[in-house]
């Protein structure tokens, strides 16, 4: 193809690109990360990152971009659904990123970065409860990794400064006692210094429920408390 040819699809592409971020899918980031060779279902060459993702469409659920000397970018594409590390359809790959592709958030959900598509609720109810009220496709907030807990962390404090206290999240305790399970897999542990538990935390010798927690006068910021499971909460849920 003609070269000036080629830089104007790029371009065209990269419009694409950009007005398809706004609406019909957002992108989630995995940073120093390649998609796996057994997952790549196509790739290609191209001059600038954005192309990469403008690419990505119908079956593509995720593209990886990585730089290629001197001055071209290679995208692999893959069909796979890579949602979380968990799956084993990414490696790492320090000068390489991954768009993950999805659908925008459900109604009621906001699109936190970094995090996902988020409901708050607006009732307060007990653990179990709680559970079981998040909306269609949701389940209690899960951090799988720390970027996703502080950038929370950081949603909260910016949109919920002062008034509300608590937010049940997807966290409970397990029967060894120093272990705490996330819901649908991980655990965490009650080490200290701890990057998610406030230092206080957690104290509670029969408390199996966890809450992110805004006590400013003691340095609770968002931090993971534990908190009586029958204590009446908002909580926060993330989209599927
Ligand atoms: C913890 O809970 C168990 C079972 O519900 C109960 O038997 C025990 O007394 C409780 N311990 C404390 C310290 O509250
Ligand atoms: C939680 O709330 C539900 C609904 O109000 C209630 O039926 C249940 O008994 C409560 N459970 C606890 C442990 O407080």
């Amino acid at each position: 193809m003609d070269l000036r040819l080629l830089a104007a699809l790029g371009a065209l592409l990269c419009v694409c690109c950009s007005i398809e971020e706004g609406s019909a899918y957002t992108f989630r980031t995995f940073m120093g990360a390649e998609i796996a060779a057994t997952a790549i279902s196509s790739s290609a060459l191209v001059q600038r990152p954005c192309e990469c993702r403008a690419l990505c469409r119908d079956g593509c659920m995720a593209v990886a971009i990585r730089r290629q000397p001197p001055r071209h970018f290679h995208c692999s594409f893959t069909e796979r659904t890579i949602a979380d590390t968990s799956t084993g359809l990414m490696v790492p790959a320090p000068d390489a990123k991954i768009f993950y592709k999805r659908q925008g958030c459900l109604p009621g959900f906001t699109l936190v970065d970094n995090v996902g598509c988020i409901y708050v609720s607006t009732v307060a109810l007990n653990f179990t409860a709680a559970a079981a009220s998040c909306p269609f496709d949701s389940q209690l907030f899960t951090a799988n990794f720390l970027i996703d807990f502080n950038a929370m962390r950081e949603y909260l404090l910016k949109n919920f400064p002062s008034s509300v206290k608590n937010f049940w999240i997807g966290l409970e305790r397990a029967s060894d006692i120093v272990t705490w399970k996330w819901f649908g897999g991980g655990t965490i542990g009650t080490a200290k210094p701890s990057l998610y538990w406030g230092y206080l935390d957690p104290n509670g010798k029969n408390i199996t429920c966890a809450a992110l927690t805004y006590i400013p006068s003691i340095n609770y910021f968002y931090h993971m408390a534990d908190e009586s499971c029958e204590s009446m909460f908002k909580f926060l849920c993330r989209q599927n």
